[in-house]
């Protein structure tokens, strides 16, 4: 990918830059995605750049200002990623965060060398001159340092805000121009007071007023939807999620009943999640709703296969396959809705040459193939998730299904361990929908991330009267995670889990054993396959 394509990632979903914008330039920090995050918390629009996107084009886009982000390079390593010297003659105010302190200070003739020691962790920073970027703050702050490098030999055009015991420069003024620099990072919460630091940045220095609100982008994201169309028929998948549902209900607003939605059931879906679809999709939003029934086509290709990965490999295929099928038939379809959100872009590379470590790998099921030859429309790729459940609640969508937890795109086949067969899942189905349920009536539902019942491939012995059985396992997974690339058990009460284990053995046929699991990721996974 070129710098100039992804110059257009900025426009294709929202139109070009009309609103209030800060633009955040990425040195490959694994918190730039969080400065972003801060930022719309303050109700200002702002979006992840490359970190050498040219003068001339962020001129072009006219945002309120910029934000430096932090990396993991040392800006005199080899290929240390520069910045464009021309950004700081635009006249855009500039606060550069740790690595882009140091970028900007470099750029701007500056000295930067290696730390004595590297300073990480919590770090009292001591205000002298605070200004317009710390006022309202105290002469004392916590905040959290992670640098190796640092400014020194600061010339006349710079002065100094504030100090640490190790760092002298660590919050700096240009005298003339507003550029600013921090060795600190604000965007995280272990730094004291760094939202009202951000705060002060946005809306006193780059002067944002703070008006963006998900209901102007949702009409923003219509009208640029309605263009792009016209008069043809755009296709969305629905899987019964979040972000597939509430990209179906924005462009049922934008097209109506130019939307056509397809969902399959594979026959691994949760229990009423196919009738939940049905009844949001074909009778609330009255879009025109293409439920396929594909179970037999799903469960025939799944017969004998135990092997996990076959199965993930096998589902997909058949997916691609039935959504071909299904699609081909209707007329003048030249667009697929997918829900792509802001950290897919970010992560699966949309900025493959940018300095961002990957650290997040994908489950590739339930992607659909470019040969489709479909348009794609992708009107939630700004959004953060928290941003989308907004999003879905402005629409009308219900709570349950805003806050539904996630579900894998291979679905009840890799909760269900060994080979899939119909009398398999229907065992599970009615084992996970015991422990839904519960966690609902306790109120559990909303503290864990993740959820779920999981069908063991062994029997154990049990007894039930006088008799002696040997019968299924099931097993209970739940996650408390920020992100799912780490997770811990959820701590359940035990008169939970009791009322759980209770419920199943009682009324699933076939089970007579239910195990918690208490294993955090890593070195386990958050499924089981
Ligand atoms: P793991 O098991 O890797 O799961 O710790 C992390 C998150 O990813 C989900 N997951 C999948 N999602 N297709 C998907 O769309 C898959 O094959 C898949 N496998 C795991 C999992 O539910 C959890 O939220």
């Amino acid at each position: 990918m070129t710098s100039s394509d992804s110059d257009d990632a900025l426009v294709t979903s929202a139109g070009d830059i009309q609103q209030e914008t800060i633009l955040v330039l990425d040195f490959g920090s694994q918190t730039a995605q969080l400065i972003a995050r801060r930022v719309r918390d303050q109700h200002v629009f702002c979006q992840l750049v490359r970190h050498d996107l040219s003068a001339k084009r962020i001129r072009e886009l006219a945002p309120q200002g910029l934000i430096l982000s932090g990396g993991p390079a040392s800006v005199y390593g080899k290929g240390a990623p520069q910045v464009d010297p021309g950004i700081f003659e635009l006249g855009i105010p500039i606060l550069g965060i740790c690595y882009g302190m140091q970028a900007e200070c470099k750029a701007l003739g500056c000295e930067v060398k290696p730390s004595e020691s590297r300073e990480f962790g919590h770090t009292e920073l001591k205000c002298k001159d605070g200004g317009p970027l710390f006022a309202g703050l105290p002469d004392s702050l916590t905040v959290w340092m992670s640098h190796g490098d640092r400014v020194e030999n600061l010339d006349e055009s710079f002065i100094v805000l504030a100090e640490t015991e190790d760092c002298p420069n660590a919050a700096i003024k240009h005298r003339d121009r507003e550029i600013y620099g921090i060795q600190f990072h604000p965007e995280v919460t272990h730094t004291q007071q760094g939202e009202h630091l951000l705060g002060n940045f946005i809306r006193s220095i780059c002067g944002c007023k703070g008006s963006w609100k998900i209901s102007s982008f949702i009409d923003q994201e219509c009208e640029a939807v309605r263009e792009r169309v016209g008069n043809s028929r755009v296709i969305c998948g629905l899987s019964g999620g979040v972000d597939s549902s509430v990209t179906a209900a924005l462009l049922y607003k934008a097209i109506g009943s130019q939307l056509t939605c397809i969902f399959v059931d594979n026959g691994l879906l949760r229990k009423g999640e196919r009738e939940q679809v049905e009844y949001e999709f074909g009778e609330h939003f009255k879009t025109d709703l293409h439920v396929v029934d594909a179970r037999k086509r799903f469960l025939d290709a799944l017969k004998g296969v135990d092997d996990p990965q076959k199965k993930r490999k096998i589902i997909g295929k058949v997916f691609i396959d039935v959504f071909k099928d299904e699609s081909k038939d209707i007329e003048d379809a030249r667009f697929l809705a997918q829900g792509t959100l802001y950290p897919d872009v970010i992560e699966s590379g949309a900025n493959p040459d940018g300095p961002a470590a990957t650290i997040k790998s994908h489950h590739n099921v339930g992607g659909l193939p470019r040969e489709l030859g479909f348009e794609l429309i992708e009107p939630m790729r700004m959004l953060f998730k928290d941003e989308v459940r907004l999003m879905g609640h402005e629409l009308g969508l219900p709570e349950k299904l805003i806050w539904r937890h996630p579900f894998p795109g291979p679905g009840l086949a890799v909760r269900c361990l060994g080979e899939v067969t119909p009398q398999r899942l229907l065992i599970l189905q009615e084992a996970d929908a015991i422990l839904i349920e519960e966690l609902y009536e306790s109120d559990y539902y909303h503290k864990v991330q993740q959820a779920f019942a999981v069908l063991l491939p062994l029997q154990t012995v049990g007894v039930m009267g006088d008799e002696r059985t040997y019968e299924d396992v099931i097993a209970i997974r739940s996650v408390d995670t920020d992100n799912f690339m780490t997770a811990d058990w959820s701590r359940l009460p035990y008169d939970l889990l009791q009322r759980v284990s209770t419920r199943i053995i009682n009324s699933v046929r076939g089970v007579n054993r239910v195990v918690y699991d208490i294993s955090s990721k890593p070195p386990s996974t958050i499924e089981w396959e």
